[in-house]
């Protein structure tokens, strides 16, 4: 038997009716909030996601699906959705346009992680990026938009939020934590090591405990930013106190992705282990820029569709279509115009065996439908069919004619 590669998973049955609910809901929000469509090819150039999540990030260091295609070219399953949406927004020019444009997607994203309760290596996104406003309030609109996508499915989360600086606040802090690190160095993990080197902001959310007990009296980029990220970081902690959303300033949120500044955010959930993330984002000023764009301000963020399957909170299911079935081969053959026509306003369920009456009825239950329609000896004799609505109870013969023609069914 051939089973699906480790850390990739079939999204059937009842998981799929999650799947959907969550992009349906998720989707829903976004539109009011202005958001469009956007869909980008899964496959990307490498180059992409080294210019623009960063080599030194695990993501690019470790974690790629990168080969090479039949062509020779150096190629990548995207790991992530900002980059590609970026790529695509300078593509079609729209960095030159002076409209805002906001984008939301959803889809798979590859990551060759070690797989555990939480983590796979497909996993699915849903998303929203925002272009060309500068304003602190798209970040805070865009933390509302996710907690009424939360809300809407039920989900209780906390937020972390951060300020990662800009480039006139970032280098120098930088500086002061290389100095801090390189003193402590000999008592830091080799990871950390590297990254003093590599990307000294990365060290801040090490999970070594000894190296993290070491990080608290480091300086704190949150201390040390220039008067226009810290003016903005204060700005968004009220607007998130007016609009009574709780929230942790957590100084040692970095963000695995190496585009973010200023404002960085983490939705987290304790009740799914220790993969707790279950939403990310932030700002994204200089990404456009990167990827050959005009300089154009951005924020965006992912929810992580699989993480937050188990915690939703499904409507209850309704009885829905209807359930066709006949009780003489004769009546079966009646049943396919009849049920043809139906379905061009409703869910319709066939029954191709004849059968007697309970077992129909069992059927229809089975099936969940709201109407039950059978036809027996007599009708067919009538031009009739036998009617049955399983929530009122109520039942009734009408005329062929009438249901095919006349009736309403939702
Ligand atoms: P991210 O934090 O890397 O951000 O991913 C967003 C969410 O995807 C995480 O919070 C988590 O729920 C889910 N996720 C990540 N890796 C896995 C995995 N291996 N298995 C299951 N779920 C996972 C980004 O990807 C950014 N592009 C978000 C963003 C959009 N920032 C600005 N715009």
């Amino acid at each position: 038997m051939i089973n699906p590669l480790r850390g990739m998973k079939d999204l059937t049955f009842e998981e799929s009716q999650r799947f959907n609910f969550i992009v349906n809901t998720a989707t829903t929000v976004a539109k009011r909030y202005g958001y469009n469509y956007i869909e980008t090819p899964i496959l990307e150039e490498t180059a992409l996601f080294k210019r623009s999540v960063g080599e030194s990030s695990d993501i690019v260091g470790k974690e790629m699906y990168q080969f090479e295609d039949k062509g020779g070219n150096d190629v990548c399953m995207r790991p992530e959705g900002t980059a590609g949406i970026v790529r695509a927004f300078v593509s079609a020019k729209l960095d030159r346009q002076p409209m805002k444009q906001k984008f939301y997607y959803y889809g798979p994203m590859f990551r060759y992680e070690r797989p555990q309760k939480g983590r796979l290596r497909e996993f699915h996104q849903f998303g929203c990026e925002s272009f060309g406003e500068a304003s602190v309030y798209e970040d805070f609109t865009i933390i509302t938009m996710i907690k009424q996508i939360f809300d809407a499915l039920g989900i209780g989360f906390e937020l972390l939020v951060n300020s990662l600086g800009c480039p006139t606040c970032m280098p120098t802090y930088r500086e002061n934590l290389v100095a801090y690190l390189t003193n402590i160095k000999e008592e830091l993990c080799s990871d950390c090591n590297r990254r003093i080197e590599t990307n000294p902001i990365r060290v801040l959310d090490c999970k070594n405990e000894t190296c993290q007990s070491l990080l608290t009296a480091s300086p704190k980029l949150i201390e040390n930013l220039c008067e226009e990220c810290d003016s903005d970081f204060k700005k968004l902690t009220a607007l998130l106190d007016k609009a009574d959303i709780s929230y942790t300033v957590d100084t040692n949120l970095v963000r695995g992705l190496d585009y973010y500044s200023k404002t960085a955010f983490e939705f987290v959930s304790s009740e799914i282990g220790s993969q707790s993330a279950i939403a990310g984002g932030g700002r994204y000023d200089r990404l456009v820029e990167f990827l050959d764009g005009k300089p154009t301000p951005a924020v965006g963020f992912a929810i992580g569709i699989e993480r937050i399957m188990e915690l939703v909170k499904m409507p209850e299911t309704k009885r829905e279509g209807i359930y066709m079935g006949a009780m003489t081969q004769e009546a079966v053959e009646a049943l396919f115009p009849l049920a043809e026509q139906k379905r061009k306003e409703s869910k319709v369920t066939v029954e191709y065996n004849s059968k007697g009456f309970k077992s129909h009825m069992k059927g229809a239950d089975k099936a969940n439908a709201r109407y039950a329609v059978l036809i027996g000896e007599d009708e067919l004799k009538e031009g009739t069919v036998w009617f049955k609505d399983l929530e009122s109870k109520e039942e009734k013969s009408v005329l062929l004619g009438e249901f095919t023609f006349k009736m309403h069914l939702p």
